[in-house]
């Protein structure tokens, strides 16, 4: 089939490799020719594992190009993907003038009948007024063409995309056209092998169901880090209670893990823009208001504990605090939202310099903290380090925030030595307490009791 896909974030990018490595002949446009020079020179802007041999195998195949002309990309294709960034607006809705835009772009030029579809995580409605922008420019035309929109959202973790496209656990068509619908299914049977995936209904639906999707995964952590949170007070271990919860096969062991707060580029931006919708609809969800609250508060939690080991904030100052992790998740080089940036600004506000490594993120998350703190401050307060092992050189202690699978098993009697006040952090729970206190540290994690040396 020919495809054309308009954004070359993310999705677009894994959505056009996935689709053209099974045969169809696929365009991937971006207006960002920056971007653009980058992929037809063969290099990939994102992190993200497999996508590099992937990209390539398929643009030497010839099955996978790159433009950043809409003419060429309306003409190429009997599908139009929209894959372009919904950033949330300043009052947490998303930002639909991207996606409006490109729709706008099509209707000045298809010919022949074609099918749009939605990929972006956009608000229940968004497929209708995709639809009124792609006619409006139609009429405008004075053109009759025949065209569906159809809402097919994307359900990929960054790191595990791939993985996550080629083998779907769910493919959900939200499409009012039986012939669009037909096309879709067409387009998805390599990736709907041995059991059905493919689940069809209504386009709202579609719209809805993403969003629900991912409040409820968010409301699923925050509600975890709440029992950490109190668990800690009580002398419970969440580890352990996470274990005891993940074998009800109603609850299932997935997505169970307290931490520092979810980020990232979804979670965040879709809980804000329900939350919105639900007002919009005077039917606020308070749940959700809840989900991103305690969200808030549990970014700040490392801050504090490191704070109240000290002593209190002021006693921070002139120490260094070593980060291990940066990213808001492993395998990806995703600033977005990550709880590192919340505990940097907590740590620098108290006068307190960080040393910092992540294994693929320390670039992309220099420029970001240049950007928020200036080079001035940057030059004085933080270091990014080369290694895992740089970062604790000359440190106080260790915060471990990203839980990437260098960290995973550390020399602790190098840390031992290394930290001069000999005290772990361990935001994700990924050590056993025992083993770090052994080694003569002070340990602390979320949800589970400290561990003096
Ligand atoms: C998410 C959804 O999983 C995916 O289906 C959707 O399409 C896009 O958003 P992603 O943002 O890549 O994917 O990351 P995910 O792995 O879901 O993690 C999101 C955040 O939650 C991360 O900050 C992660 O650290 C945190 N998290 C996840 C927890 O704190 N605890 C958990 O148990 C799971």
């Amino acid at each position: 089939m020919k495809i054309s896909i308009i954004g070359t974030g993310y999705v677009g990018l894994v959505s056009g490799a996935c689709f053209a490595d099974v045969g169809n002949s696929v365009l991937c446009l971006d207006v960002d020719e920056r971007k653009i020079g980058m992929l037809k020179a063969g290099r990939i802007p994102i992190h993200e594992p497999g996508l590099d041999a992937l990209v390539t195998r398929n643009t030497q195949a010839g099955r996978l190009s790159f433009s950043t002309s809409y003419d060429v990309a309306v003409e190429h294709a009997d599908i139009i993907f929209l894959a372009v960034g919904t950033p949330p607006d300043e009052d947490g809705s998303a930002d639909l003038s991207h996606i409006l835009a490109a729709a706008r772009s099509i209707g000045q030029r298809i010919t022949r009948p074609v099918v749009v579809v939605d990929k972006s995580t956009v608000p229940v409605g968004t497929a209708d007024k995709v639809r009124a922008a792609i006619q409006g420019e139609l009429d405008r035309r004075g053109a009759q063409v025949e065209f569906a929109v159809v809402s097919n959202p994307e359900f990929l973790k960054e790191g595990a995309a791939i993985e996550d496209f080629t083998r779907p656990d769910r493919i959900v068509i939200g499409s009012d056209s039986a012939h669009a619908t037909q096309l879709m299914r067409q387009l998805y049977t390599p990736f709907n092998r041995n059991h059905e995936k493919l689940v069809q209904m209504d386009v709202r639906s579609a719209e809805l169901t993403k969003y629900a999707c991912n409040a409820m995964l968010a409301t699923r952590i925050s509600f975890m880090n709440e029992v950490a949170n109190l668990a800690e007070l009580l002398g419970a271990d969440i580890e352990a209670v996470r274990l005891g919860m993940g074998m009800d096969p109603r609850i299932g062991p997935h997505f169970l893990y307290a931490g520092m707060g979810y980020g990232g580029s979804c979670f965040p931006k879709d809980v804000k823009a329900l939350v919105k919708t639900a007002q919009e609809h005077a039917r606020p969800m308070r749940l959700l208001d809840a989900t991103e609250q305690v969200n808030e508060a549990q970014k700040n939690v490392l801050f504090e504990k490191v704070a109240r080991h000290f002593g209190g904030a002021d006693k921070l100052r002139g120490r260094t605090i070593a980060l291990w992790g940066l990213s808001f998740k492993p395998n990806t080089d995703d600033m977005r939202e990550a709880p590192s940036l919340v505990l940097i600004r907590s740590l620098f506000a108290a006068g307190c310099k960080v040393a910092a490594y992540d294994p693929v993120a320390s670039e992309e998350a220099a420029r970001v903290l240049l950007a928020e703190h200036g080079p001035e401050r940057c030059a004085g307060m933080l270091r990014i380090a080369a290694t895992a092992a740089d970062a604790v050189r000359g440190a106080d202690a260790l915060v471990l925030v990203t839980e990437w699978k260098e960290f995973k098993s550390p020399d602790f009697g190098m840390l031992a030595r290394e930290l001069a006040e000999k005290a772990v952090f361990d935001g994700r729970n990924i050590y056993a307490p025992e083993a770090v206190a052994e080694a003569g540290l002070y340990y602390e994690g979320i949800g589970r009791r400290a561990r003096a040396a």
